[in-house]
């Protein structure tokens, strides 16, 4: 087996969405497009398969919740993808929680949150995640999902 597949073979991470993302294919369709979270998790667990990473999906209208799937998770997985919705701005608790699972974050919104309202465009995600990805929809994760895997290749280089 090659050096670049020995890499990713057993990776298995996690994607996470957070409030109101259960909504989506309702929500505004202009900022978040028209697919539904289970047609963009079907995308995603297509490309994984293709990447030979294992995913596990969850999505909480509930800050702790996240918080706690992340305490429970974090020891059994490589690396994180979250859309944190509304919680990026301001979700405080979440960011400890993702600054001390100590792996590779991932921050994806569907929108492009610079071109909106300015509360939109402060993160205080992004200064713990190695990447943000905004703007793409439902191709975002798909993109952070490709960049996590060549993460993991390149030894911590995205
Ligand atoms: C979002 C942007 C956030 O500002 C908003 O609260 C969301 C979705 C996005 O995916 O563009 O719920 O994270």
């Amino acid at each position: 087996m090659g050096e670049e597949v020995s890499a990713l073979v057993g990776m298995k991470i996690l994607v996470i969405n957070g409030p109101n993302l259960n909504m989506l294919g309702k929500r505004n369709k202009s900022y978040y497009g028209d697919e539904t979270l289970a047609q963009i998790e079907t995308r995603i667990s297509a490309r994984a398969k293709e990447l030979d990473i294992k995913v596990d999906f969850f999505q909480s209208n509930h800050e702790g919740a996240i918080v706690d799937y992340l305490q429970t998770r974090m020891k059994t997985v490589s690396g994180i993808i979250i859309n944190p919705g509304a919680l990026t701005h301001y979700g405080l608790s979440l960011r400890d929680a993702l600054e001390d699972t100590q792996l590779p974050v991932i921050e994806v919104h569907l929108s492009d949150i610079d071109s909106r309202e300015e509360f939109r465009q402060r993160s205080v995600i992004s200064p713990i995640a190695i990447k943000q990805i905004k703007g793409m929809r439902g191709d975002g994760y798909i993109l952070a999902i490709e960049s996590l895997a060549s993460h993991q290749r390149n030894g911590g280089e995205l």
